[in-house]
């Protein structure tokens, strides 16, 4: 009868050299995986372009005649899987909405043309407040105070932050207030890459009612 301590050995042995096998990991190669058709979808993967008809081969469960790791759509050119947009088309966003082309120094213009797509309801000017909230009270105050609002906390640093409802400030238009959120104004930043599209002409309505107050 082998001894115990002799089996422990040989497994122990056993176990670690597969541990530091599957290590053997690099840029190009993920190492070994354990049930890899768990991994790879059976769908076109628009990211992962791999066109080499074999690879995987050797642990393909599916009899489609590629290896498992093959990615490519032979429809499309070169193989890819992503589509290219047709000619001349633009990107709307899953609203509907087209990109905002209008550059920095367009604000005039701006003020004068652009108009809230969004309905005037109390469900737009709720999310507003809330993206508000987020966005623009730790410098414009929970009340549009700016510098002198209690709650604009960096506002106080910065000082000079204008108060939505005096003088000019009071005025501008629904087209500028989205401008300067998109792009940022003198001293305020430009928020266009956080907050999107939508969510900016929320906040010009939300912006729209502190304008209004005393
Ligand atoms: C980091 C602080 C900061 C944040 C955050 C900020 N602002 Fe401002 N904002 C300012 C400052 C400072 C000014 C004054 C700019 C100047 O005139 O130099 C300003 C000015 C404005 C003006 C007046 C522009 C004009 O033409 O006079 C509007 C409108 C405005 N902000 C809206 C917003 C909205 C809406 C948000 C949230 C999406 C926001 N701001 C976020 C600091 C900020």
């Amino acid at each position: 009868m082998m001894n115990t301590n002799i089996i422990f050995q040989i497994l122990f042995f056993g176990l670690v050299t597969v541990l530091f096998g599957a290590c053997d990991a690099g840029v190009n190669d993920t190492g070994t995986e354990y049930a890899p058709n768990m991994y790879h979808a059976v769908s076109y993967e628009p990211l992962i372009q791999i066109t080499d008809e074999d690879a995987g081969e050797w642990v393909n469960s599916d009899d489609n005649g590629y290896g498992e790791y093959f990615s490519s759509n032979p429809n499309n050119p070169f193989g890819m899987n992503m589509r290219i947009p047709a000619e001349n088309t633009v990107p709307r966003n899953e609203n509907g909405m087209l990109p905002y082309r209008l550059p920095k120094d367009s604000i005039e213009l701006a003020a004068r043309i652009m108009k809230n797509p969004l309905p005037d309801t109390d469900k737009i000017l709720e999310e507003g407040k809330v993206l508000y909230t987020k966005y623009c009270t730790h410098c414009h105050g929970a009340n549009g105070g700016g510098s002198m609002d209690e709650t604009a906390l960096v506002g106080k640093v910065y000082q000079g932050v204008p108060s939505y409802s005096s003088g000019a400030t009071s005025r501008l238009s629904e087209g500028h207030i989205f401008h300067v959120i998109t792009h940022g104004i003198r001293r305020m930043g430009a928020h266009g890459s956080q907050v999107q599209q939508e969510d900016r002409w929320k906040i010009v309505r939300y912006v729209q009612t502190l304008q209004k107050q005393d």
